[in-house]
């Protein structure tokens, strides 16, 4: 009798063997102090995930340099030596229990929120409005196109950022390639305009992403998790897809394979996965990907959905399954499934950021920022 998947398998992720296949999603929470420093609050957080039965955790978005990375006020970084340390006590936290913890690296180019001269591949002003819950600017800036240096310091940002991950214990880091943020403005033709060697094909819309995750590989252990997240939907342009459809997932995840990460996380925020992730001719970009790729493939979007999770084990479209929402809804969730108990239901009201307006002040006058 052939074996059907289960949420309680065992799966190997990278050098790990995880105990079930739930992970907690990447989410900014916007609740560091205002130099970006992780607090107490923030380690009650994430070991509440990991005493609730969660395999693994990705943290919210950290910021890679205090140059042009910043995406939000109160946004957690690891940059400084404050920043570092305040992990560690996180860290110490989380790995009371037995989750392996991954660090988000982030770099907002054009859609920073809180640096009043912003970076992106072209000059291009980013459509749509941001955020207007994560406490920045009301508006996006017009970014400066970034040169062969800028896209150096960048990716140094990257490397100094993941070496602080090793020392402050976390088990690997995900570059955030996904919701439209630098590594995504590059690879979408819409806000990469360039005509040079990072622009036009995919490969070369790749190359920046890949460049990144080459530098960071060879900056790390051996053993570190390396992972990469993509989307197609951007936080300020939620109902974006790819207009070559699995034709465009093909020809990017064979990109991706030869950036060899240790998983690809393929994000859904605009719909879920079913709306995302699914293309007109029955396949699937985390589908595709499993067959392209020789490392897990994390899908996410509406997964708190038992039909739906079981749906994507059974017919090979997923390894791992990433919760964002309900994981807020529910730090106990693979407890809960385990045991059949109900979930409770995510209310947007508990995302509301818990920053104070003192704190946030204080951030934009540090900065000079009107
Ligand atoms: C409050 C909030 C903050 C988020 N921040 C991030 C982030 O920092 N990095 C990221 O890659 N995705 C972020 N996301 C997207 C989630 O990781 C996930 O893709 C989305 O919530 C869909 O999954 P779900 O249906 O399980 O909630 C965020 C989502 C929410 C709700």
């Amino acid at each position: 009798m052939s074996h059907l998947p289960s949420f309680f398998d065992r799966v190997r992720l990278g050098r790990h063997t995880l105990s079930n296949r739930f992970m907690v999603a990447p989410m900014t929470r916007v609740s560091a102090t205002a130099a970006g420093v992780p607090t107490s609050q923030m380690a009650n957080y994430y070991e509440a995930f990991a005493k609730g039965g969660f395999a693994a955790i990705i943290t919210e978005g950290l910021y890679t340099d205090s140059i042009a990375s910043v995406c939000n006020p109160n946004q957690p970084g690891l940059v400084t030596r404050a920043q570092v340390k305040g992990w560690q006590s996180v860290i110490r936290r989380v790995k009371q229990h037995p989750t392996v913890f991954v660090a988000q690296l982030m770099h907002a180019g054009a859609l920073s929120q809180v640096l009043r001269q912003t970076l992106a591949p072209s000059a291009i002003l980013p459509v749509g409005k941001p955020s207007a819950s994560s406490g920045g600017f009301n508006a996006f800036r017009m970014p400066k196109a970034m040169t062969q240096e800028d896209i150096q310091t960048a990716i140094d940002g990257y490397v100094r950022a993941a070496r602080h991950a090793v020392e402050a214990g976390f088990d690997g880091v995900e570059i955030h390639g996904a919701n439209g943020y630098l590594p995504d403005q590059f690879i979408t033709p819409y806000t990469n305009q360039r005509t040079d060697h990072y622009g036009g094909s995919v490969a070369n819309r790749f190359r920046f992403t890949a460049e990144i995750m080459a530098a960071v590989r060879a900056a790390v252990p051996t053993g570190f998790l390396v992972g990469l997240r993509l989307s197609e939907g951007k936080v300020n342009n939620l109902s974006y897809r790819w207009e070559e459809g699995s034709d465009m997932a093909k020809a990017l995840f064979s990109e991706v394979r030869k950036a060899a990460p240790d998983y690809l996380h393929i994000a859904a925020e605009g719909g879920g996965w079913e709306r995302e992730c699914q293309y007109a001719d029955g396949s699937s970009s985390t589908g595709i990907a499993r067959q392209l790729l020789d490392c897990p493939v994390i899908a996410n979007g509406g997964l708190h959905n038992p039909d739906l999770a079981t749906r994507l084990l059974n017919t090979g479209q997923a390894d791992l399954l990433a919760i964002g929402r309900y994981a807020i809804a529910n730090p106990d969730f693979p407890q809960k499934v385990a045991h059949g108990v109900a979930l409770l239901p995510f209310q947007p009201g508990m995302i509301k950021p818990s920053v104070s307006l003192a704190n946030t002040r204080r951030y934009f006058l540090s900065r000079s920022v009107s």
